[in-house]
C-alpha cells in the first residue's frame, strides 16, 4: 500500500510504497529538511540520525551561540538562498524594497488519498482513490504573508514521487517570482553518473553520460520549447549500476517550454538536484492575491538499474499521464505522405497512395503539410486553415470521405502556432506574430510564431481548426511546430509581465490542446516539432504519441529510439519506414531492417508504396501482418534495453515481454559488419526462468533460464568464406552478412 506517515514527535514525513521510501522532516527553523530517497525503508520512530550536523569553519549559522545549525550543510527539500545556504535555491522572490531574502516556515499539512489536478498544466493523475496518496505542506513567509504549498504524491504501483509547488501572495506587496523550480532534493552524496538526452534536429535524444563533479552541471532550453538540444529529463545512476541492476534515479519534468535541470555538487559532495521552468528569461509578477503554479516534476527510483527506472516512467506515463480513449490503445498503422510527395500533390496522387496503402494493410492515412491556403512551399499560408481547392477540388472534407470509404481512417497535419507573412491571417492580424515593438523580426523556415500568450489568438486558431475537424472525417491530427521563438514579447502583457511570456505561451498551447480534446475526444493527436523537438511528458498528456525525429534512417533511428526509451514509452514514439536512399542521410538499408527498427514505436510508413517493387510490397504486407499480431506486446509490453548503440560498435538490441511473460520479442541490430567476427549471444531478460518458449525463427524451444543466463545464441555472422568450393565450409560460413542487418526473434511460451 502506498502511504504517507507523519510522525508528530519528530515531525517527519515518510512516503512509502512496497518498493521505495521518500523521507523528509520539518527542521528546527521550520523549513523542510531532506532525509532519504531510495529503496524502501522499514518505518521507525525516528530518522533524525540521518541529519549529521557538524561545526565547520568559514560558514554562517542560523542561531546565535550555536555552531551547528547551518543550511550550508543541511540537506533540504525546497531551499532558499541567503540565509546560510549558498547553493542555488529552488525559488527566489523579489520584494518591493528590492530584497530577495525570504524565510518560509511550516504552518500545517494535509494528507489525502488521490491527487489534485493542476490548473492549466499537464500532470499525472489518479483514477481510484487508492492509486496514490498526497501530502500538501503549507509554509509561510510571515513578513510577506506569502504562502508556499509543496505537494508530494506517491503512487501505489509506480515507484514515482510527483511534486509541484504553488505560491500564493496573501500580502500587500507586489512581488516578482524570479525562480520557481518544480522540485529540489539534496542527495546524500554525488557518486553518480548523470545521463541526459541531447542532440539537434534529426538526431534528437542521444544518450550522454558524465560523472558528477563539484560545481553545477546542467541542461536547459531557452528556445520556447523543450527542444531537441536537451530533453527535460536527467538520470543519476551509481557508476556500478547497469541497465539491469543498481541504483538509478530519474527526474522528468512534465513541461514543454523552457526548462532547467541541474545538479549542484557542493563542498561536501552532496548533490542538489533541481528541475523546473528555466529561471533564465523568467519572472512572474505576483500581485496581492496572485498565485503561481509550477509544472509537475516526477522523481523515480529503481534498484533494478536503468531499465527499472525507464519501466517505471513507461508504466506511469502510459497509465496515468496519457488520457482518454487512446490510453493503452494499440496505435493504428499509418502512412504519412510527407516524404512521398512533400508539398507537391493533388487529390489523384493522394488517393492512389492511400489505395495502395490500404491494400498493404495500412489503417490510417495521414495528409501532411501543404493542403491549406496556397501552400506550395514553406513560404506561405500558415495560419490559413482552409483547403487549397486547386490541390483538393472537394477540399479536405471530400478527400477525407473518399479515404474513409476505402476503409482507411484519415488524419491531417496542422501547425497551429505559426503564421507566414504571405497569408490572410497575417494580413488581418500582423500584430499577432510575436515581435518586440520597434525591433526586427527573425524568421525560421520563413515563418513566424503566433502570440499564444494572448488567449484571443488561441481562440481564433481554435475556431479555424474546429471548422475543419467538424466538417471532415478526421480521426488523427499531427500538430507540428517548426521554429524557435525569438524577439519574445507579449503584446497583450504589461511591462512587468514580460518575464511571463514564455510560460504563458506554453499555457496557451496547452489550452488549445485541452479545448480540442474536449470537443473531439476520439481524435488521436501526434505532437511534432521539426521531428522530435518537443518530445516531452507535457505533450504526452495531450498527444499520446510524438513524431520522434525527422530522421527516418533506420540506423540513426536506433540511437534516437534507444535514447527516447530512457523515459518515454514505446507506444509514444512515432516511427516510420521511409524510402531509400534515405532522405536525411542517403543511406541504403533493406526494407525489413527499416521495419524492424520502426516496429518499436507507433509504427507506420512514410513513402509512396506505388514506387516500391512488387517484392518490397509483398514484404510490407507481411510486415504489417506481423506488426498487427504483436502490436500489443511491442507497444505496451515491458521494454528492456539489452545492448547500447552509444557504446561499442553501434550495434544494439532490445526486447519486449508481455505482462504475463507468455510472449516476448527480441531484436538485435548489427550496424556494421566485421571481418572474421566473433560469436555473438544475447542474454535476454524478464522471462519466466522455468517456462519453455518456442521460437519459430529457428524452430527451437528454450527454457527461460537458458535464454537469460546462457543467452540467445544469435545467427552467426558471415565469416568471409563463402567463395570456397566445398559445401561444408560454405554451409558454416554464417548467414548474417553485411552492414545494417537485424535478427528478430519471437518467443511464445508453451507451458501453462
Ligand atoms: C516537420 C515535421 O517533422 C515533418 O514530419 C513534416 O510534417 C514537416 N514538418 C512538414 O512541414
Amino acid at each position: 500500500m502506498a502511504k504517507i506517515l507523519f510522525n508528530e514527535a519528530t515531525k517527519e514525513f515518510h512516503l512509502q510504497n512496497e518498493r521505495i521510501s521518500y523521507i523528509f522532516c520539518i527542521l528546527e527553523n521550520g523549513q523542510l529538511g531532506h532525509l532519504y530517497f531510495g529503496k524502501r525503508l522499514t518505518h521507525r520512530d525516528s530518522f533524525q540520525h540521518f541529519i549529521q550536523m557538524r561545526t565547520q569553519s568559514h560558514t554562517a549559522y542560523v542561531y546565535e551561540d550555536d555552531f551547528l545549525f547551518t543550511l550550508d550543510t543541511i540537506r533540504q527539500e525546497y531551499p532558499s538562498y541567503g540565509t546560510t545556504d549558498f547553493r542555488e535555491p529552488a525559488y527566489q522572490i523579489k520584494q518591493e524594497n528590492g530584497s530577495r531574502i525570504t524565510e518560509f516556515v511550516y504552518k500545517n499539512h494535509e494528507i489525502y488519498k488521490g491527487k489534485k489536478k493542476l490548473k492549466g498544466l499537464p500532470a499525472t493523475y489518479t483514477e481510484a482513490e487508492d492509486d496514490a496518496v498526497t501530502v500538501e505542506i503549507l509554509l509561510e513567509d510571515e513578513l510577506l504573508s506569502v504562502q508556499m504549498v509543496l505537494s508530494y504524491t506517491i503512487y501505489e504501483d509506480y515507484d514515482a514521487i510527483c511534486r509541484n509547488v504553488r505560491f500564493v501572495n496573501n500580502g500587500e506587496q507586489n512581488l516578482d517570482l524570479l525562480r520557481a523550480m518544480s522540485m529540489s532534493v539534496d542527495l546524500y552524496d554525488s557518486d553518480f553518473e548523470m545521463i541526459h538526452l541531447d542532440g539537434a534536429w534529426a538526431r534528437e535524444r542521444h544518450k550522454k553520460k558524465r560523472k558528477l563533479v563539484t560545481g553545477i552541471q546542467s541542461i536547459s532550453s531557452a528556445r520556447g520549447a523543450s527542444s531537441p538540444d536537451h530533453n527535460p529529463f536527467i538520470a543519476l545512476k551509481r557508476p556500478y549500476a547497469t541497465e539491469e541492476q543498481g541504483d538509478a534515479y530519474g527526474f522528468c519534468l512534465i513541461y514543454s517550454g523552457n526548462f532547467l535541470a541541474q545538479v549542484e555538487v557542493d563542498r561536501y559532495e552532496t548533490a542538489r538536484v533541481s528541475m523546473g521552468i528555466n529561471p533564465f528569461e523568467f519572472t512572474w509578477h505576483l500581485e496581492p492575491k496572485g498565485e503561481f503554479q509550477t509544472p509537475e516534476a516526477v522523481m523515480v527510483y529503481s534498484a533494478d538499474g536503468l531499465n527499472g527506472m525507464s519501466q517505471n516512467f513507461h508504466q506511469l506515463f502510459n497509465k496515468r499521464l496519457v488520457r482518454g480513449s487512446w490510453r493503452e490503445k494499440e496505435r493504428p498503422v499509418l502512412l504519412n505522405n510527407w516524404e512521398a510527395t512533400y508539398f507537391k500533390f493533388n487529390e489523384e496522387m493522394i488517393l492512389k497512395i492511400a489505395e495502395k496503402a490500404k491494400n498493404l494493410g495500412v489503417e490510417l492515412f495521414v495528409l501532411d503539410d501543404g493542403w491549406f491556403g496556397k501552400r506550395d512551399d514553406s513560404g506561405s499560408s500558415l495560419g490559413d486553415w482552409y483547403s487549397d481547392l486547386d490541390k483538393l477540388p472537394e477540399g479536405v472534407e471530400g478527400l477525407s470521405k473518399k479515404i474513409e470509404a476505402m476503409g482507411l481512417k484519415f488524419g491531417l497535419w496542422f501547425e497551429p502556432e505559426m503564421v507566414n507573412k504571405v497569408s490572410c491571417l497575417y494580413e488581418e492580424h500582423p500584430d499577432w506574430a510575436i515581435h518586440t515593438p520597434g525591433r526586427r523580426m527573425s524568421h525560421g523556415r520563413n515563418q513566424y510564431v503566433l502570440d499564444f500568450s494572448n488567449p484571443q489568438v488561441v481562440d481564433h486558431i481554435y475556431q479555424m481548426m474546429e471548422k475543419v475537424l467538424k466538417n471532415s472525417s478526421i480521426s488523427y491530427v499531427k500538430w507540428d511546430m517548426n521554429r524557435n521563438i525569438t524577439e519574445a514579447y507579449g503584446a497583450s502583457l504589461g511591462a512587468d509581465q514580460q518575464g511571463e511570456f514564455f510560460h504563458r505561451y506554453i499555457l496557451g498551447v496547452y489550452s488549445l490542446y485541452e479545448h480540442l480534446i474536449a470537443e473531439f475526444p476520439e481524435i488521436l493527436f501526434e505532437s511534432c516539432a521539426s521531428g522530435g523537438a518537443r518530445f516531452d511528458a507535457g505533450m504526452l498528456y495531450y498527444a499520446p504519441q510524438c513524431w520522434a525525429s525527422d530522421d527516418t534512417d533506420a540506423v540513426e533511428r536506433i540511437k534516437i529510439q534507444y535514447g527516447t526509451s530512457m523515459v518515454y514509452p514505446v507506444a509514444s514514439m512515432g516511427a516510420h519506414v521511409s524510402a531509400i536512399p534515405n532522405h536525411q542521410v542517403k543511406r541504403m538499408t533493406d526494407v525489413d531492417f527499416r521495419a524492424h527498427v520502426a516496429y518499436f514505436g507507433a509504427f507506420g510508413y512514410e513513402l509512396d508504396p506505388n514506387a516500391m517493387t512488387e517484392e518490397e510490397q509483398e514484404k510490407v504486407k507481411k510486415q504489417i501482418e506481423f506488426f498487427k499480431k504483436y502490436r500489443k506486446l511491442i507497444q505496451f509490453g515491458t521494454f528492456y534495453r539489452l545492448e547500447d548503440p552509444f557504446e561499442g560498435d553501434g550495434n544494439a538490441a532490445w526486447m519486449c515481454v508481455s505482462p504475463d511473460k507468455k510472449q516476448a520479442v527480441a531484436v538485435y541490430y548489427k550496424v556494421k559488419a566485421t571481418p572474421n567476427p566473433k560469436l555473438k549471444k544475447l542474454p535476454l531478460t524478464g522471462l519466466d526462468p522455468d517456462k519453455r518458449y518456442y521460437c519459430s525463427r529457428n524452430d527451437r524451444t528454450y527454457y527461460g533460464d537458458e535464454l537469460m543466463n546462457m543467452g540467445l545464441l544469435l545467427d552467426m555472422e558471415f565469416t568471409g568464406s563463402s567463395a570456397r568450393k566445398d559445401s561444408v565450409t560454405k554451409k558454416n560460413s554464417g548467414t548474417d552478412a553485411g552492414d545494417f542487418t537485424s535478427q528478430m526473434y519471437v518467443f511464445e511460451c508453451v507451458d501453462n
